[in-house]
């Protein structure tokens, strides 16, 4: 067929993720779906709260003429407002409404963002272990990836952040909670890149914006306050969804959200919007903004997320898997009991325990599991790692 080597290519490398998701059905046809325990996929399993149901039978009932027409491309002025309020609320940091444009999720706001910042041949560093679908993104804008490293905490290394920059790099993107980590990056730590980023900047005569990821901000176990990357770097801005924090992942809802402090926040703005119509967005879907104008404040029950993490962790690691305690998200990496990740992911696979390797994030030696799962899945899982733990360690 004649579709293009490229994306034939990036088919074939890309996506851990959805190869997992496939061998899945494969092997629910097999042995039945409820023998099968799907940890792979990062689909949120909590449902919106009642507000959001609340508000959309309130719009399903509303015959205001035009409630469905084209808006501004950057959204609906009330939106921008409420978001913008939350915002202020949330990080004591003074937004107003031209700093945020509502975008068709985080994967759409961290496009239009990139697709704003990059010439053809600009880089973009992003830090191990990382969100794969970042190298298609700056790909589809033009751009080329550049990878720096994290310490065995899973904080980003700002020695190697510095030695990725070159004269060509035009962002770095941070992701905190981090998929797949779970970790939330610590304000020393962020501090560290933002002085690393004014000092290449200086020494190059450049501009690096900072790309805050932040899909998982909400989704905080630890009862740390969540330390934002906006005092860090005065070129900062964050591409954020509704996906995890209100269960709303095909709503296809997120937000951009320049830096009040920024100069240039106004072109950065211009841009991004002009890039969400031309990517073909167009605007975020009407529906949804107005939904979420208005329930800014509610979220997922999160104590159930917790409940999962404490309960898998507890059990892997009585087990003896080695794990970064994940504060934030809900994944966890360990580390895989065989040196080859893929074949430890077999391995759990040969007992019907699906994850994804840690290759997949650009940290070969892990793997990733999702624990946005129901109870009976997790639990049944138990037995799996279990297995496949003794068999590797009986290998190695
Ligand atoms: C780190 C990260 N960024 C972005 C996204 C995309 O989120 P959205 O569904 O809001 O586009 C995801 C989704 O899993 C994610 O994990």
């Amino acid at each position: 067929m004649a579709i293009s080597k490229k994306i034939r290519s990036q088919i074939a490398q890309g996506s851990w993720i959805r190869r997992m998701f496939e061998e899945g059905i494969l092997l629910k046809r097999q042995h039945g779906a409820d023998r099968v325990f799907d940890l792979s996929l990062g689909n949120p399993v909590l449902e919106p709260p009642s507000e959001f149901r609340t508000e959309l039978l309130r719009i399903a009932r509303d015959e205001t003429p035009g409630t469905h027409r084209y808006m501004p491309n950057g959204g609906f002025p009330e939106t921008r407002a409420a978001v913008a309020a939350a915002l202020r609320e949330e990080s004591g940091i003074p937004f107003t409404p031209s700093e945020v444009i509502m975008t068709c999720g985080a994967g759409g706001a961290m496009n239009v963002i990139l697709k704003a910042l990059l010439d053809p041949g600009d880089e973009v560093v992003v830090i191990a272990p990382y969100f794969p679908e970042y190298v298609f993104y700056v790909d589809n804008q033009g751009g080329q990836v550049k990878v720096a490293g994290s310490d065995k905490g899973f904080q980003p290394d700002p020695a190697s952040i510095a030695s990725a920059i070159t004269g060509r790099t035009r962002a770095v993107i941070v992701n905190s909670p981090n998929n797949p980590t779970g970790v939330i990056y610590s304000k020393e730590t962020l501090a560290k890149i933002g002085q690393v980023v004014l000092d290449a900047e200086r020494r190059l005569a450049t501009e690096i914006y900072l790309i805050s990821d932040e899909p998982y901000r909400k989704l905080i176990y630890s009862g740390v306050s969540y330390p934002f990357v906006y005092p860090h770097h005065v070129r900062t801005v964050v591409a954020t969804s509704h996906s995890k924090d209100l269960g709303l992942a095909g709503e296809r809802i997120g937000y951009i959200a320049a830096n009040p402090a920024d100069p240039a926040r106004a072109d950065l703005i211009d841009a991004a919007t002009f890039a969400n119509r031309t990517l073909g967005f167009v605007n975020a879907p009407a529906i949804a903004q107005r939904i979420v104008a208005r329930i800014q404040r509610a979220t997922v029950d999160i104590d159930a997320y917790r409940k999962k993490r404490d309960f898998l962790y507890s059990e892997l690691t009585r087990i003896g898997y080695e794990i970064v305690k994940p504060d934030g998200a809900f994944y966890m990496f360990p580390r895989s009991p065989l040196p080859d990740d893929r074949a430890f992911v077999a391995l759990l696979q040969s007992r019907l325990v699906l994850v994804v390797p840690g290759t997949g994030f650009g940290a070969p030696g892990y793997f990733r599991l999702s624990y946005c799962v129901d109870d009976r899945t997790l639990e049944g899982a138990i037995a799996g790692f279990e297995g496949a733990f003794a068999e590797a360690t009986a290998r190695s």
